[in-house]
């Protein structure tokens, strides 16, 4: 039994492409992992706070000398690092916006990203501590961007990855889905193919 855990991201509900794609995700990984425990953070509906001073302080301190606001941040934080800790593989769910991720997605990742946790620093520098997973990231984007500089978000997401020590990522866009033609739904199609064979 593994566990996978979805983080979604679009700010839209019915209309988003992204959700579209992990509802196709968790059909075809259900029906492949019928056992497999599937849970889904939505950042859009709850999204967790932005860094602030008590979390940060509270991050540098033993937990005797945290404040109760301190103590109440970090266990915000942790439930994150936590569901992250547990799972086996990680779905995310990006819309592209400004040419990179939702700004709730980056909040997340600034809370998963911890010190002692998922990372640590080495005398040769830093050294991710989640051996053992794989991520997969779902992105949607009105564009098409993928290899070009335009793409703020493969590179970026592939770098944070890595830097936790999760090295097996697959990608799959939804490209041109806001261009005229029949862009959208060639778009919408070949993510669906390529989310097939992933899943
Ligand atoms: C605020 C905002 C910014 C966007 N910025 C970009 C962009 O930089 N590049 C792009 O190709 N599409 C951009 N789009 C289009 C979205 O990526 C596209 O509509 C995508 O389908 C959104 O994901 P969703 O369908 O899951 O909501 C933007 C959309 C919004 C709402």
């Amino acid at each position: 039994m593994s566990r996978v855990l979805i983080i979604e991201s679009s700010a839209r509900q019915q209309d988003s492409v992204s959700r579209q794609l992990t509802r196709d995700f968790i059909e075809q990984w259900r029906a492949a992992h019928p056992d497999d425990e599937i849970t889904v953070r939505d950042l859009a509906v709850t999204p967790v706070p932005h860094l602030d001073a008590h979390l940060l302080g509270g991050w540098m301190k033993p937990q005797a000398q945290r404040s109760a606001a301190e103590r109440d941040a970090l266990a915000r934080s942790n439930e994150l690092t936590d569901e992250l800790l547990a799972a086996d593989v990680l779905v995310m769910a990006a819309p592209m916006y400004n040419f990179t991720i939702p700004s709730t997605l980056k909040a997340w990742l600034d809370h998963v990203l911890r010190a002692g946790i998922t990372f640590k620093y080495t005398p040769t520098g830093p050294q991710g501590l989640l051996t053992g997973k794989r991520a997969i990231v779902l992105t949607a984007r009105g564009g098409i961007h993928a290899g070009a500089t335009s793409d703020h978000q493969e590179p970026y997401l592939r770098q944070v990855m890595a830097f936790i020590g999760i090295h097996d990522v697959n990608f799959i866009h939804a490209e041109g889905l806001n261009m005229s033609g029949d862009f959208h739904e060639k778009g919408l199609n070949q993510a669906k193919a390529k989310l097939a064979a992933v899943a």
